[in-house]
C-alpha cells in the first residue's frame, strides 16, 4: 500500500505544479496518464463503474467526479483533483483542491478549512478510537468555520479494492461507529461546500455539483492506523 500511495502522491504533486490559468484539465489527464505509464502503475478510477478517465477534475461548484475537459482554467478558479493508483495489487487514493492563480478570500478560506478538517479527522485515526470520532472531527471543524460537509458522498476503507468497508462519512456522533484497530487503512475525504451541503448529479451521470452554485473543496488522504498513530500514506 505504501508503494501505491507514494506513486499517487508523487503524481498529484506534479499535477499541482501544472495548474495555472490557461491549462485545460484534459492536459492534466494526459500528463497523469504518461506519469502512470512511466511508473508501471495503473489508474484506479478508469473503468470503475465505467468512469472513462484517470483523474476527476472538479472546478468551482463541481464537488466530485468531474470529467477532464478542453475548457481552460481561469484565474480565480479552484480545482479539485482526485486521483487513484493501482500498483502491485494495492490501491492508493488522494485528492486536493488547488487555487488557479489568485483566488478570492472566501475561496481561500474554504480551501484552507477543508484541508485543515482532513487533518482534524486524521488525528482521530488511532487504535482504540471509534470510526465516527473521525467523522465528527471533520464535521465540527468545518461547521465552526461556517461551511457545510457533503452528506451524499463519503470516504472509505481501501486496500486490495478501491472501496472497502467501512464507509467514512464526514459527519457523525463521536464515540460511535466501529472500533479502530492498527492495520486498518482508510481514505478520509472531506468534501466541503461554501453554502448548503445539498448536491446533485449532472446529465453526464458523473459530475456532482452544489445545488446552490456555491464553491466546493475536497481533500483526501489514504491513512493507515498504526500503533504509533495515523500514518498518512499519500503524503510525501
Ligand atoms: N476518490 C474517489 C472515491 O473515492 C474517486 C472515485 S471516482 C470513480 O470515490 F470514477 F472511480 F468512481
Ligand atoms: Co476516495
Amino acid at each position: 500500500m505504501r508503494a501505491a500511495c507514494k506513486i499517487c502522491a508523487e503524481i498529484l504533486i506534479l499535477l499541482r505544479e501544472q495548474v495555472k490559468p490557461g491549462v485545460t484539465t484534459m492536459a492534466l489527464e494526459e500528463f497523469a496518464n504518461s506519469e502512470i505509464l512511466k511508473r508501471k502503475a495503473k489508474p484506479a478510477f478508469k473503468g470503475y463503474y465505467k468512469y472513462p478517465n484517470s483523474l476527476c477534475c472538479s472546478p468551482n461548484d463541481r464537488v466530485v467526479h468531474g470529467m477532464p475537459t478542453r475548457v481552460p482554467l481561469k484565474e480565480g478558479d479552484i480545482l479539485s483533483l482526485d486521483f487513484g493508483i493501482l500498483y502491485n495489487d494495492f490501491f492508493g487514493d488522494s485528492a486536493l483542491t488547488i487555487p488557479v492563480g489568485t483566488i478570492s478570500a472566501g475561496a481561500r478560506a474554504l480551501v484552507a478549512a477543508t484541508e485543515e478538517s482532513l487533518y482534524a479527522g486524521i488525528d482521530k485515526a488511532v487504535p482504540g478510537g471509534r470510526l465516527f470520532d473521525i467523522s465528527h472531527a471533520v464535521q465540527s471543524y468545518v461547521e465552526a468555520k461556517g461551511f457545510s460537509v457533503v452528506r451524499d458522498y463519503v470516504g472509505h476503507g481501501i486496500g486490495r479494492n478501491l472501496h472497502e468497508e467501512p464507509q467514512v462519512p464526514n459527519f457523525g456522533v463521536p464515540g460511535t461507529g466501529v472500533r479502530l484497530k492498527a492495520g486498518m487503512v482508510l481514505a478520509i475525504e472531506p468534501m466541503v461546500n461554501e453554502g448548503s451541503y445539498e448536491v446533485r448529479t449532472l446529465a453526464d451521470g458523473w459530475t456532482v455539483v452544489t445545488c446552490d452554485g456555491g464553491y466546493s473543496a475536497h481533500f483526501e488522504h489514504t491513512v493507515a492506523i498504526t500503533d504509533k498513530g495515523p500514518e498518512i500514506l499519500t503524503r510525501i
